[in-house]
């Protein structure tokens, strides 16, 4: 096994940064496409063997160190009775969205059954990676997750679940706790079924004040990372808003925290306890500039990061869907040719 990736997340020296991308099985790749075009991408999301064929086109395609499971983080919401949707161009969809108690009772927390495909899904990535990269299973945090459900669709400035929190917080809290326990079950059915790490993402973290990201955030993501099986799984916290949370991150005790590109990674490495190592932080959008730029902007961060232990790459965010392939190969030969 190609054990940079675990090593780097343990702290442990690596001869140079491992490398994978959040969305790095996506429609940037013509061969994404192919098969998205034959599939809803739940179907994508829902049959083994496809997820499978996914999770595999980076590995095969980019030569990354570490595979990411295809999957959402909104399946968590839809086992619980979310009515979930994607469309092309719009995004997902609740129908029934969270507005009230009531609607907060009617969602279910006993829904695990309802995820074994996700199960299943690793059990057949394990088979096809056979020991060679590390798989990373993962979940949305709770303030995400609930963002979707409150407001129904993807939101700009996140009024409806702000109103809830503030006018309502018993309601938030319920809803919360609800999204926290189910997503702590279902990652550990993902250790169980063989994932060999895990990530959670707070994507819409940073739309927070400090005491509402301490309330409605932080504490539910401690309570999850509290309640896993963790044995040797290293746990990665990614939020946008990492730049300004981290020191509070650290407090939920991950293994690595992903980390926003407004920040200068070596200063937030160096305020985070010793054992806790950072991912991150290329601004995605360098992946639509000229190689020569491209280049140059990664040795610049490995330069920044040269004698660390405990660093991993990654993008701030998500590849986007128009970033020339091309270019996000030629970003992973850079960092494959590195060496500290
Ligand atoms: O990283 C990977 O390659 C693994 C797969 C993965 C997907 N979604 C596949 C996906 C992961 C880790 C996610 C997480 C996810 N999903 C997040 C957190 C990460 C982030 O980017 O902030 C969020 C917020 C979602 C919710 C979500 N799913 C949105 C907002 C959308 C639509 C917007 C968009 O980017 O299209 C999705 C759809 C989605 N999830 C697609 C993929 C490949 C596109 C589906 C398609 O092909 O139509």
């Amino acid at each position: 096994m190609n054990t940079l990736f675990l090593d780097a997340a343990w702290s442990k020296q690596t001869e140079r940064p491992p490398v994978w991308m959040m969305r790095q099985a996506g429609r940037f790749m013509p061969e994404y496409w192919e098969i998205k075009n034959k599939y809803s991408f739940l179907e994508m999301c829902k049959t083994p063997e496809i997820a499978a064929d996914v999770t595999m086109l980076p590995v095969d395609l980019l030569g990354i160190d570490a595979a990411i499971l295809f999957c959402d983080i909104l399946v968590t919401a839809e086992a619980m009775g979310g009515d979930l949707s994607f469309t092309q161009g719009v995004g997902p969809r609740f129908a029934n969205p969270v507005r009230n108690m009531q609607d907060v009772e009617n969602l279910n927390v006993d829904c695990l059954d309802q995820l074994e495909y996700v199960a299943d899904a690793i059990k057949v990535i394990q088979q096809r990676l056979n020991g060679s990269i590390p798989l990373i299973g993962f979940a949305g945090a709770p303030f995400t997750v609930m963002s979707y459900l409150v407001e129904g669709e993807s939101s700009k400035d996140f009024k409806k679940t702000k109103l809830m929190m503030h006018n309502h917080p018993e309601v938030a809290h319920a809803l919360l706790a609800k999204i926290a326990k189910v997503t702590a079950d279902y990652l550990n059915l993902q250790i169980a079924a063989g994932v060999n790490a895990i990530q959670i993402f707070d994507s819409w973290a940073m739309a927070l004040s400090w005491n509402d990201y301490a309330e409605f955030s932080h504490r539910y993501i401690k309570e999850i990372i509290a309640n896993l099986n963790r044995k040797d799984i290293p746990v990665i916290s990614f939020c946008k808003g990492s730049s300004v949370f981290a020191p509070m991150m650290a407090t939920a005790q991950p293994d690595v925290i992903s980390v926003d590109w407004n920040a200068d990674l070596l200063n937030i490495k160096q305020i985070l306890p010793s054992g806790i190592a950072v991912q991150g932080n290329l601004d995605p959008f360098i992946l639509y500039a000229d190689k020569a730029v491209i280049k140059k902007t990664i040795l610049q961060l490995f330069e920044r990061m040269r004698g660390e232990n405990g660093f991993i790459f990654n993008l701030g965010h998500g590849i986007m869907p128009d970033i020339p392939f091309d270019n996000v190969k030629y970003a992973i030969e850079v960092i494959k040719e590195f060496r500290y």
